[in-house]
């Protein structure tokens, strides 16, 4: 068995620094992804005038009640959504007047689902060059005088339901957020750690969650606590022991029931995957994941499921490719606007290695095969299609070259050093 580690969760690193130069003291934070991803949010919440020092997955100490600074900044929220997403909520809840913008792929990514329900609440955001895309502008304004909102997305999406929130917290306004499917809860979980008023529910219509600020006395206290590992990041260790030939076993893992859905599709696929839980941190379950070499069946992925797995259809889909038999997804629309159009690149790509495929604007199909791959990969520097790809790329045998490695730094700097403790080939790739 080969013992693992990876490095802390993304979602809940950008939040953990948000919600530290929120509270009313200095909080410590451990294990926090350092990727440039995080250092994007990093970056800007500095721009914004707080005292968040070099990003460390040591102890890392941040001050908050933050003096938020004047107006006029510019924040670059680089390759990240979930900066971009969160931040313009953040800063609609202050009332500062900022500029938003972000790399070519992130201009390219939707932004109405998050500036409708803000202008709602009345934060005064306009596009600076095309609708719904980067850059936006914010005009400040008095913090405290928003509007409450209940908003009802028609997609499940964390980074709404957390931009929402967070205006609703930074201006102390009531906000409630209704999902059809429940979306990642890290923002929900961190706000009740950190002691504001938030509650989940579930009805009918959905899932709902609600900040409400009536009785509460407006104090954030700071914690001390240490981020989970990301199963998004296991995910490709895990699928490099199924198709490989060594057991592995990674700890300390987040095992959040939101983010699960990974180890559901892996299970039903044959995967002989174990997960142990071992304890919590920060009021998240964590645990440890093995995985075994294995045969693997196709999978039928539906729409509700989706939410779960989101950031892991690249990796099944790759997957898909060494089951016996066609793999069909459906109900992930979403995908296409991720950091690529990523239904595309994931076809273009498995043709680009022969592998036969079927899309949908929803979603495609994937046909097994047996022999071993080759052919060129274009990540569209999208991390999540270069590991994924990468992990095939690594298999003994596999002639794959992937255009851009380095663009795993977004969330997992270290992937190919620690992919090739269980695939050698993953340092010293092949190629064509
Ligand atoms: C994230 C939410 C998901 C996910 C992204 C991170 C978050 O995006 O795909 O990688 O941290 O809230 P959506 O909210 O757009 O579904």
């Amino acid at each position: 068995m080969i013992e693992l580690t990876v490095p802390g969760d993304k979602s809940i690193s950008h939040r953990a620094l948000i919600l530290a130069c929120l509270a009313d003291g200095e909080s410590q934070i451990e294990g926090l992804l350092v990727s440039a991803d995080t250092e994007a949010t990093a970056s800007c919440l500095r721009a914004l005038g707080a005292d968040v020092p070099a990003l460390s997955n040591g102890s890392l100490v941040v001050r908050g009640a933050v003096a938020w600074s004047p107006s006029g900044e510019v924040l670059n929220c680089a390759n990240s959504g979930t900066t971009a997403r969160l931040l313009t909520g953040l800063a609609v809840g202050l009332g500062l007047g900022v500029t938003v913008d972000g790399d070519s792929s992130l201009q390219r990514r939707p932004m109405d689902r998050v500036v409708y329900p803000l202008q709602a609440m009345g934060g005064q955001i306009a596009y600076s060059g095309s609708r719904d895309r980067l850059p936006i502008t914010i005009q400040p304004r008095a913090s405290g005088d928003l509007r409450p909102l209940r908003h009802r997305g028609r997609i499940p999406s964390a980074q709404v339901k957390s931009s929402l929130l967070l205006a609703g917290l930074a201006s102390r306004t009531r906000v409630e957020v209704w999902e059809p499917w429940p979306s990642r809860d890290h923002t929900e979980i961190l706000f009740a750690q950190h002691g504001a008023p938030i509650v989940k529910f579930k009805a009918e219509r959905g899932h709902a969650a609600r900040f409400d600020p009536d009785g509460w006395d407006g104090l954030l206290r700071p914690i001390s606590w240490r981020v989970p590992a990301d199963i998004s990041s296991a995910a490709y260790l895990l699928a490099a022991s199924l198709c490989g030939t060594h057991p592995v076993a990674i700890g300390g893992v987040g095992l959040n029931p939101t983010r699960l859905g990974l180890l559901t599709v892996l299970r039903d696929m044959g995967a002989r995957i174990e997960s142990t839980e071992t304890g919590s941190a920060g009021g998240e379950p964590i645990g440890r994941l093995t995985a075994e070499p294995s045969t693997l069946r196709p999978f039928h992925i539906r729409e509700a499921l989706v939410p779960s797995l989101i950031d892991e259809i690249p990796l099944l889909c790759a997957l898909a490719t060494r089951a016996a038999g066609v793999s069909r997804l459906d109900g992930a629309a979403e995908l296409r606007v991720k950091e690529s159009d990523r239904i595309a690149r994931i076809a273009d790509n498995l043709g680009a290695l022969g592998v036969r495929c079927e899309v949908r604007p929803d979603g495609l199909s994937v046909h097994g095969t047996e022999g071993p791959l080759a052919g060129r990969v274009e990540t569209g520097g999208d991390h999540r299609i270069a590991m994924a790809f990468g992990v095939l790329a690594s298999l003994p045998g596999s002639r794959i070259e992937i255009d851009d490695r380095a663009c795993v730094a977004v969330s997992y700097p270290d992937f190919w050093s620690d992919l090739a403790r269980l695939l050698p080939c993953a340092e010293a790739p092949v190629g064509l």
